[in-house]
């Protein structure tokens, strides 16, 4: 088994003046994780379909023997509590990134979709930052393997923010120790492409902006809410059981099965933030409408017009690219945009 002991630092590094930009996609999961236990260690294990569109782009400007510190801007504009977060973030991973502490960053960022999307920039942020950090690392402690090197940014974007890990990787990625062959509480795996029927190779992810804005419980919260959370202890269970017919999903190409897993396990993610203490609800009434809405459609038409959600009101509309898609957009485009805020909908693919 994988442990922390592999991820530790090299002593003997020389650190000079260099600029790195990465880019990394942001990710939508299908098995939640919610709920964590300290140094960011997952409850249960999660499965997500990596984002094509929705990325951030980092540029890292490291000044090496300047006093540490670190500066930040997201989109040309500097942003002091991000600089904040990046700064706590950089001071844990030490033992990991030996030099990390020895200069000064500048650090730009960019996201491809609307900032105020509820998109989790979390996820495609730190994924950035770590693949930015693990350059760094190859300039100043020389080279590993792409595979170790791989590894080793999902680890440390685990660190920044859980679901960040799973970013690293293309198509389906298993964050957790499961029955997938690898898996990890530390760092995320692959899953096996050739486990995966061609149905859920070419998939849509059209995410409706139902509420622009902050929310009002950071992800954050809502996982350390899980910790009095009388039914915390099942959630976690079921999550984990659930990767078993997952699987065979998977393999057989059960649309079927795949529909009724994935909204359960969005419904589910929702339903244990209304019995967290204090209770809170993070979505909207346009997200109940649409849900509502493409229940009626699928009853109606029988199309794979299905949904998921992430901590938030927004609504990621999945179906296949095949000869009914254009049934399943005009649909979303005439009857489910009406409950966004602004006509927003950010359409993605995922990306294999
Ligand atoms: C609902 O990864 O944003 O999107 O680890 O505290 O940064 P932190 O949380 P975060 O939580 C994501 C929760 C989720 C489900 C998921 O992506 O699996």
């Amino acid at each position: 088994m994988v442990t922390t002991q592999e991820f530790l630092g090299k002593k003997d590094f020389i650190i000079n003046n260099q600029t790195v930009s990465e880019s990394c996609p942001s990710n939508i999961a299908l098995i939640k994780y919610w709920g964590k236990y300290d140094n960011q260690i997952p409850a249960n294990p999660s499965i997500s379909y990596t984002l094509n569109h929705c990325k951030t782009n980092t540029t890292v400007e490291f000044l090496a023997d300047e006093p540490f510190s670190v500066q930040t801007f997201l989109s040309g504009n500097e942003e002091i509590k991000f600089a904040e977060k990046i700064e706590k973030y950089f001071n844990n991973i030490e033992q990991y990134l030996p030099w990390i502490l020895q200069g000064k960053y500048i650090i730009r960022t960019e996201n491809t979709f609307p900032h105020s999307s509820g998109i989790a920039s979390s996820a495609s942020g730190f994924g950035a930052i770590a693949k930015c950090l693990m350059q760094l690392d190859e300039f100043f402690s020389g080279k590993d393997s792409e595979e170790e090197s791989l590894r080793k940014a999902s680890f440390l974007a685990r660190l920044g923010s859980g679901s960040a890990c799973r970013s690293l990787y293309n198509g389906l990625v298993v964050w957790g120790e499961s029955q997938v062959k690898g898996s990890s509480d530390l760092f995320a795996v692959q899953y096996p492409n050739d486990e995966i029927h061609d149905v859920f190779k070419n998939f849509n992810d059209w995410v409706l902006l139902i509420h622009e804005g902050q929310k009002s419980v950071s992800s954050t919260v809502g996982h350390g809410l899980m910790n009095t959370n009388p039914y915390a202890e099942r959630r976690f269970l079921e999550a984990r059981e659930n990767f078993e017919p997952m699987k065979e999903i998977l393999r057989n190409g059960d649309m079927h099965g795949f529909i009724k897993l994935v909204e359960h396990e969005a419904l589910t993610l929702h339903a244990m933030m209304m019995m967290s203490d204090p209770a809170f609800i993070l979505m909207k009434t346009g997200t109940l409408e649409v849900i509502n809405k493409v229940w009626d459609f699928r009853r109606i038409t029988g199309l794979p017009l299905f949904f998921t959600l992430d901590a938030g009101a927004n609504v990621h509309l999945l179906f296949p690219n095949d000869l009914e898609q254009n049934k399943i957009e005009d649909f979303i485009n005439q009857e489910l945009l009406p409950f966004t805020q602004k006509n927003g909908v950010v359409k993605d693919v995922m990306r294999f």
